[in-house]
């Protein structure tokens, strides 16, 4: 039986190949390469010495999605598949639904019509908008301050709707808060496309000489530095949340929070850096970024008491493994 891993050639999907190649679980990856190459799919045959199955698919396209189904003993689905940048989805609001939400539609009626028994979809910490209380649980109200969150907002409620994710598939929803770092000996790892917003893979091409400074976004946030808080997540903590989850049976819709409970500052993610890279690292206060929270950290107890799931890896770790995927300039072209 096979895991399919909509996504798959993109950041957080590609990991997940990692970790099921380490534990020899068998899968296959779907994506239309919208937002990824093959690259960390071709280091992982590499590494691994094997030949992922790869399908070059996008999932909006129900034809060769049944074809790839009625080709695969697929029992288990792990939906990455989306376009995920807060800034492009005010831009492109129609292209965002219709890849992410009707796309999510097209792959829901085939996992129905192949009875597929198992559903992981990836969900964001976005869904909660602006926090009325922390750290943030699951039952926190959800509001959408962006067309990328209205998204997966939909989503999550296109689920709960559906009679067949409570009665005839154990489905989870996972919420991710930020997710950074990269495989453990950094071989694969975030790839951005064009110029990230995001603040890690931008620290790293400032780290590595490829932009000269960072904008520090926000230098007067009522927090102890003045500098927003998030909660930073190891990579491989996030995809052992899906392992376990994964390997729970029971049917029915649950939602679960993975972060680390702690808020960490842009300030001290660059004194993070600074110390394990041996770089100052140059940087300027710049105005808030439009829409951004200034602290936002998860309750994570209830992944923690029903999956026990917890996070193994230190702010350090995460900056240790992310920047030695990063020392390979041409991951940043
Ligand atoms: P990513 O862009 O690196 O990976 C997504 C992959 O999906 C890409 O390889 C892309 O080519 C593919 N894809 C997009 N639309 C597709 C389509 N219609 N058909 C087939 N393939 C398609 O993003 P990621 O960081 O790996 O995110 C994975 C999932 O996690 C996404 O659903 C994202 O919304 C969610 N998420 C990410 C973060 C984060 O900070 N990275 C945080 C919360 C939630
Ligand atoms: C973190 C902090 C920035 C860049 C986003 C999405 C969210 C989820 C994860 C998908 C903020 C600051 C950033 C820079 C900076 N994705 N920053 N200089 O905004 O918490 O979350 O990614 O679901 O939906 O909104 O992450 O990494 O962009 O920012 O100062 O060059 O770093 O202002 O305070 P964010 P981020």
């Amino acid at each position: 039986m096979t895991i399919m891993l909509t996504g798959g050639a993109g950041f957080i999907g590609s990991h997940m190949a990692a970790y099921l190649l380490q534990n020899h679980i068998d899968f296959i990856v779907v994506d239309n390469l919208s937002n990824s190459t093959l690259s960390n799919i071709e280091v992982l045959n590499k590494h691994f010495k094997t030949n992922i199955v790869f399908e070059y698919a996008d999932i909006r396209d129900k034809e060769k999605m049944r074809n790839i189904f009625s080709r695969h003993e697929i029992d288990s689905i792990v939906h990455f598949a989306s376009l995920k940048s807060v800034s492009d989805s005010f831009v492109n609001q129609q292209l965002y639904e219709d890849n992410n939400v009707t796309g999510s539609k097209i792959l829901f009626d085939l996992l129905k019509e192949f009875k597929i028994p198992k559903f992981i979809f990836s969900s964001s910490a976005c869904v909660y908008g602006l926090p009325e209380s922390l750290p943030i649980n699951e039952t926190h109200p959800l509001s959408a301050i962006n067309p990328y969150g209205k998204n997966k907002i939909d989503i999550e409620s296109l689920i709960q709707k559906d009679l067949y994710f409570h009665e005839n598939c154990s489905t989870k929803i996972l919420r991710y808060f930020n997710p950074v770092g990269a495989f453990n000996d950094g071989i694969i790892g975030e790839i951005p496309k064009g110029v990230p917003s995001n603040l890690m893979p931008y620290l790293l091409g400032v780290v590595n000489k490829v932009y000269p400074i960072l904008n520090v976004f926000g230098g007067d946030y009522n927090t102890p530095d003045g500098t927003a808080i998030r909660d930073y997540i190891h990579i491989m903590d996030l995809i052992h949340a899906h392992y376990l989850a994964l390997s729970n049976n029971e049917n029915g819709v649950k939602i679960y929070n993975v972060g680390t409970g702690k808020g960490l500052s842009v300030m001290d993610i660059i004194k993070a850096f600074e110390m394990i890279s041996n770089k100052k690292v140059p940087y300027e206060i710049k105005p808030r970024r439009n829409g951004d929270v200034a602290v936002c950290f998860a309750d994570s107890s209830k992944i923690k008491n029903e999956l026990g799931w917890s996070a193994n890896h230190s702010i350090e770790k995460m900056c240790i493994d992310a920047f030695n995927f990063s020392k390979n300039i041409d991951n940043f072209f």
